[in-house]
């Protein structure tokens, strides 16, 4: 049966989502909803939705099946835990939570409820996790030994003003909400290995660099996190015996990058600003990945071959090419209509909003269920932990594996 989803929050990133989720053929309805009556008009308008709704308490009283939860970052648990109660399925924007307790919550929610929940998690299906997932399934990692992986965003580089606008429409003091732990935003690049090996994280240990920087975005004084760190670099020992490490810096001298490299016994996966590699202990023996993984879009192979609609020369961005996605992805699972519609992080949008729809249309756990999402989040806010006490070794507490037995209503 197809669902009726209410959009919660209309603002920046939720632009890239609205076409997609109204378009998807198991979707029969969307209702917009925001805070914000300009912005909800606003959306209304640009994307054709007659349905709106003024805030997430009014939506969940709705017929709506499910939510997409894209607010604010440090609003998600609650609200995701808010909807389900109301019996609602939920996708939720990263990061799962800023707190443990707020996590835990969280799952336990899903469990009673038993209701679909998902993590939107766009590094899962960044090229390079995809095809790392391939070659550790054919054997050819070996056994994981090491893993890297970093987010990198300088505040610089438009940081500052997402800051600003997510507190305005919230009323809220950029200076105090802002600075908050890097490692409180750490699932891009923990899902990148995680969702790779299969192996969680069991200890931690961090370590913080102390702001410098002229502004007060870091002075634990100012900000409400009492944070002082805009670098976080951690060591984690994983459950298959293996370690990774995790950077999430906020303040560093890089162009920006969520990537990830990982090493086996028999072969290994770089991945670096020059880009991606395959290598083995044969020297010389290495494969360059850049065309197989960069997003520059796919043509539709099925419409070029049946030459419909006059052939190949009619084709256009509308109906013949998958926007932004690389030759690794799996495009023949998408919906038609998606075609020739904007994509965005490396060609994940469109699968974000396709496993969703689908686990809720047949009621199945999305792969980025609450378990991992449990397990992409709290690693880093361990992580915080040990570097506020100069990174002794703590342990990860892990919320275990998705049960065996469950049954989505
Ligand atoms: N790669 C990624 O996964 C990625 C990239 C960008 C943003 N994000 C996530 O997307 C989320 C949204 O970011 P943004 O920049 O679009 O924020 P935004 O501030 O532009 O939009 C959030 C909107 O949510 C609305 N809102 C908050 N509480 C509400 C409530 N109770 N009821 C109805 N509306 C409510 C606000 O009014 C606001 O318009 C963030 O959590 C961010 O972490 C993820």
């Amino acid at each position: 049966m197809p669902i009726h989803l209410g959009i919660v929050g209309v603002g920046a990133f939720a632009q890239c989502f609205i076409p997609l989720f109204k378009a998807h053929p198991r979707v029969s309805r969307v209702t917009l909803c925001d805070l914000d009556p300009e912005k909800l008009a606003k959306n209304a308008a640009q994307w054709g939705i007659d349905r709106t709704c003024p805030s997430l308490d009014k939506l969940l009283e709705t017929d709506v099946d499910a939510v997409a939860i894209i607010t604010q970052h440090w609003l998600h648990a609650p609200q995701a835990i808010q909807a389900l109660k109301a019996r609602k399925h939920v996708y939720s924007a990263v990061p799962t939570g800023v707190s443990l307790q707020e996590i835990r919550d969280l799952e336990r929610t899903v469990r009673e409820t038993r209701k679909v929940y998902m993590i939107g998690e766009t590094s899962y299906y960044y090229p390079a996790p995809v095809y790392c997932r391939k070659r550790l399934a054919a054997g050819d990692f070996g056994r994981i030994v090491f893993g890297e992986a970093e987010y990198y965003h300088d505040m610089d580089h438009g940081l500052m003003e997402v800051l600003a606008w997510r507190c305005k429409s919230l009323g809220l003091d950029p200076r105090k909400q802002g600075g908050d732990p890097p490692m409180y935003y750490p699932t891009h690049s923990t899902s990148m290995i995680i969702s790779v090996t299969g192996a969680h994280m069991t200890h931690v240990s961090c370590q913080g660099y102390v702001d410098r920087e002229p502004d007060t975005l870091y002075n634990p004084d100012v900000n409400i996190w009492k944070n002082a760190f805009s670098n976080e670099a951690a060591l984690f020992r994983m459950s298959d015996g293996s370690s990774a490490r995790i950077n999430e810096f906020r303040r560093v001298g890089h162009p920006g990058t969520v990537r990830m490299t990982l090493f086996g016994t028999s072969g290994s996966f770089e991945e670096n600003t020059a880009g991606p590699i395959w290598v083995t202990k044969k020297w010389g023996e290495q494969q360059r990945l850049d065309d197989l993984l960069s997003c520059a879009g796919v043509a539709a192979k099925d419409v070029a071959a049946s030459g419909s609609e006059g052939g190949m020369e009619k084709i256009t961005s509308r109906d013949g090419t998958h926007m932004g996605a690389a030759k690794i992805h799996d495009l023949a699972r998408l919906p038609r209509e998606f075609l020739g519609l904007p994509n965005g992080h490396n060609g994940s949008h469109q699968f974000l909003v396709d496993d969703f729809v689908r686990a809720c249309d047949e009621r199945t756990l999305p792969p980025n269920h609450v378990w991992n999402a449990a397990r992409y989040a709290i690693p880093g806010i361990v992580a915080h932990d040990s570097a506020l006490q100069g990174g002794k070794l703590l342990d990860v507490e892990d919320l275990g594996a998705a049960p065996r037995d469950f049954a989505i209503k």
